[in-house]
């Protein structure tokens, strides 16, 4: 069965058998060489400096991750804007509300693109505002929102961004170098092809330093503080730590995050092109979308169940639509060990699987 639902995404070989290494007592020299190693290697994902940022590792899923930015990194006297337009940006904005973090939220429709003008005119009128918080690629739509023009509009304003990559992270460009950017969220089973259980913050060392412990397991600070004296303060998930090394080594000798970037882009136009050949219609411009993943309208034939029930009968699995999308749209991701084969497979499928659905396949 081939995984096209956006994490967790299907396995290499060489990381599924990487579960298989020895078992390891948390609090002995092997788990934390594994434990630095995870961290220089996520590091170098982006060629982040050591002495300038931290990975933060945490065993939970990638909400875990974004849950410890976000109640971790916005100071006691500090506020936070969050921008969102999707799934991921609402759910940040109700962990914000949870820990009656002083805030502001900015919704913007779930298909619309997040307006900077809007986001620049907020933070002027109000400069009590420390922190933006957004998502990078709002998986709900498979738009990528402009990170780049974002930290600008930040950084400007002495701004920090605090963002969920769980959806780019290791396949698109982040704009580290901005020094706007204060941390990113993200986790091991999405475009790093490694397993559930793994999460990880990238974060500013000078972002760590203003931090607060609001929460007791998601604590980033404590966290990190742990790690760096080779510690750790609960049983990490351990063998999801060894197939994220091992992931993290099979994307730098693919070539790193832009390799990946291309493959995913190759990939998603492919089935994006065979998709409107069938008459099927992207939810975004091409150039609105990520490479990781793609939204397309529903054919008016057939619901989401058949098309999803076709496609899984024939080893594909696809995603349908959140919420008030759920009627509207199914998903189709290319992360995770998806080769040029499988995607002409998949095509030949829709054609045939649209075609017995009633359309027009010309
Ligand atoms: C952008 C984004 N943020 C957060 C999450 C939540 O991740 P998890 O389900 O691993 O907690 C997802 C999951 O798909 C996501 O796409």
């Amino acid at each position: 069965m081939l995984l096209l639902n956006p994490g967790p995404v299907t396995l290499s070989e060489r990381v599924r058998r990487s579960l298989l290494q020895p078992d390891l007592c948390h609090r002995e020299p092997e788990f934390f060489d594994l434990q630095d190693d995870a961290r220089r290697r996520l590091l170098a994902v982006y060629d982040l400096d050591p002495a300038e940022w931290a990975a933060v590792l945490l065993t939970g899923s990638g909400t875990a991750a974004v849950e410890s930015m976000i109640t971790s990194l916005v100071p006691l006297d500090g506020k936070v804007l969050i921008a969102s337009n999707g799934v991921y940006g609402e759910r940040m904005a109700d962990m914000a509300a949870r820990q009656r973090l002083d805030r502001r939220v900015m919704a913007e429709p779930w298909v619309a693109g997040l307006d900077l003008a809007r986001i620049a005119a907020i933070l002027d009128a109000d400069p009590t505002i420390t922190h933006v918080a957004t998502v990078h690629h709002e998986t709900t739509t498979g738009r990528l929102n402009d990170l780049a023009a974002l930290a600008e509009v930040c950084q400007t304003r002495n701004v920090h961004m605090l963002v969920d990559a769980v959806s780019s992270f290791g396949g698109e460009p982040i704009p580290f170098a901005d020094h706007g950017l204060a941390a990113v969220a993200a986790t091991a089973n999405k475009c790093l092809h490694g397993v559930p259980g793994a999460a990880f913050v990238l974060v500013r060392r000078t972002a760590l330093e203003r931090g607060v412990s609001r929460a007791y397991y998601l604590d980033l600070v404590a966290l990190a503080r742990e790690q760096d004296r080779r510690g750790t303060p609960f049983t990490p998930a351990v063998h999801a730590y060894y197939a994220l090394v091992e992931a993290l080594a099979e994307t730098a000798q693919e070539g790193g995050w832009p390799a990946r970037n291309k493959r995913y882009l190759k990939h998603g136009q492919r089935v994006a092109d065979a998709l409107r050949q069938l008459g099927v219609e992207p939810l975004l411009p091409d150039e609105e979308c990520s490479a990781v993943l793609r939204a397309f309208r529903l054919p008016a034939t057939g619901g989401y169940p058949e098309l999803h029930d076709k496609l899984k009968a024939a080893g594909f699995v696809i995603y349908a639509g959140q919420g008030p999308l759920a009627q509207d749209m199914f998903r189709i991701s290319v992360m995770g060990d998806v080769r040029d084969a499988d995607v002409d497979r998949l095509t030949t499928v829709l054609r045939k699987v649209l075609a017995d659905a009633g359309r027009d396949i010309t």
